[in-house]
């Protein structure tokens, strides 16, 4: 097979994180940390996973990292935006996630991290208001100045390419409407200041347009609508979203292929949460929720398919609940109850009680993103990246597709996707040839 033309990762990778809250401050003390020897970077495939390549017989699993060209850590530099003043030290401390015996090992470089000036709007995340934002005369403008701040960014730290990351709030819920139509009608609804036009999508645009991939780590529509989609294919960018899976999302995407896989029917599956961060605060407006609940309920209809098996998933009862609970921060407790049913109709229950860390397990997706974007980027690969619906619980898929929800299916299309950039043999796991 032919391999891809990537084009070397030489120089510096600037890291553009929109919010600098519990998932950027983990992810930036967390990459901090690594490079210099005080932690490991345990759940990142950029960093510790590895790749079958070729026949089973010939023990050839290299690092990922190792076939493909990725940015080292040491060559990464972070930069963002939040409406609060604090700098990373003190975001990390607010967010409560890390040990300050951790943070305070790194606390120059990380008070050195300090927020551009955002642009926020309270109608879009109803449950936040800070004082960090920029006054503009209308979106255009505001575009103009994120251009300008990324532009800085480039200069100021001399960095070779750049990609970001949206690791702000979930916004109130939305729908495509006329102004996202094309480049045309988006850009005269931003000099319009047009309503359907979210802080999110700003950001996007001022991204695109400075030839800056870009990732959606929120539900919010933001790259996913058909003016933004046309810019990245005009400026030959990867664009990928939305919403990092991460905690209990990422469970129901590995266990309801396990039940669908043995044909048990599911009579009702519900999920409940209780979380006490400031995301968990912002998604008990019932508006923000409703963006979150839509990507996170679709999940199970696309990997059951209930117009496959109307006798075993027709009627199922989805209920996701999140509750905003302070006295557990950022840890996370999930509970999810399966009520199943087996042979000759036998009820069976499966009960799922995760205490997991939200940011935790978010910081190594940002990593991961950040990185693999660039790759992507520098392998000439443009549009919606399916390859990395891995981390997404919403991933965007080509206009007629349907997204690929199962965890593994996700894997194996990643992995794929690499052993296809560097020229090596696909693998279908048919596997015929080890018994001839
Ligand atoms: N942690 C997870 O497991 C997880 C999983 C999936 C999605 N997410 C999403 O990732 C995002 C970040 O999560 P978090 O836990 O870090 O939340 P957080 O509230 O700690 O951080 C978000 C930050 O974004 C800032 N912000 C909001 N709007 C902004 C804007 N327009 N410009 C600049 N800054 C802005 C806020 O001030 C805040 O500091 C949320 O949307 C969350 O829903 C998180």
């Amino acid at each position: 097979m032919k391999n891809v033309e990537i084009a070397p990762a030489k120089g510096k990778l600037g890291v553009l994180l929109v919010g600098l809250g519990a998932v950027s401050t983990t992810t930036i003390a967390g990459v901090l940390a690594i490079r210099k020897g005080l932690a490991r970077p345990i759940g990142s495939l950029t960093q510790m996973g590895t790749v079958r390549l070729g026949k089973r017989t010939e023990g050839r699993s290299p690092k990922i990292k190792e076939i493909v060209p990725l940015a080292e850590l040491d060559n990464i530099v972070f930069g963002g935006w939040d409406i609060f003043e604090e700098n990373s030290y003190q975001a990390a401390r607010t967010a409560g996630v890390l040990e300050t015996s951790l943070l305070d090992q790194i606390k120059p470089e990380l008070e050195a991290i300090k927020p551009w000036p955002a642009v926020f709007d309270q109608r879009y995340v109803k449950r936040l208001e800070g004082p960090n934002v920029k006054k503009g005369k209308n979106k255009r403008d505001l575009a103009e100045q994120l251009r300008a701040d990324i532009r800085n960014f480039k200069k100021d730290f001399g960095l070779d390419r750049m990609v970001m990351v949206w690791c702000g709030s979930t916004e109130v819920f939305m729908k495509e409407s006329a102004a996202h139509q094309s480049i045309d009608a988006f850009e005269k609804a931003l000099e319009a200041n047009d309503p359907a036009i979210p802080s999110s999508m700003i950001y996007t645009y001022a991204a695109l347009m400075e030839d800056v991939p870009y990732a959606n780590g929120a539900p919010n529509l933001s790259v996913d609508i058909p003016a933004m989609m046309a810019l990245a294919q005009q400026k030959r960018l990867p664009i990928v979203g939305k919403d990092f899976k991460t905690g209990q999302t990422w469970m129901k995407t590995v266990v309801a292929p396990g039940i669908k896989a043995r044909l048990l029917g599911v009579e009702g599956w519900y999920s409940t949460n209780i979380l006490g961060n400031r995301d968990g605060e912002v998604l008990d407006d019932p508006e923000s929720f409703k963006t979150k609940e839509e990507s996170k309920k679709s999940v199970l209809d696309y990997i059951l398919q209930p117009q496959l098996y109307p006798e075993l998933y027709k009627d199922l009862c989805h209920v996701v609940r999140i509750n905003y609970y302070p006295p557990r921060g950022d840890n996370k407790e999930g509970w999810d109850n399966i009520d199943l049913v087996g042979w000759l109709g036998y009820p069976m229950q499966l009960k799922i009680n995760f205490l997991c860390r939200d940011s935790i397990l978010a910081a190594p997706i940002v990593l991961d993103l950040a990185l693999f974007l660039d790759l992507a980027k520098r392998a000439g690969m443009s549009g919606i990246q399916e390859w990395l619906s891995f981390y997404f619980k919403s991933p965007m898929h080509a206009p007629g597709l349907y997204p690929e929800h199962d965890l593994f299916i996700q894997l194996m299309k990643l992995k794929n996707t690499l052993r296809y950039m560097v020229g090596e043999e696909l693998i279908t796991h048919l596997g015929l040839e080890y018994y001839d």
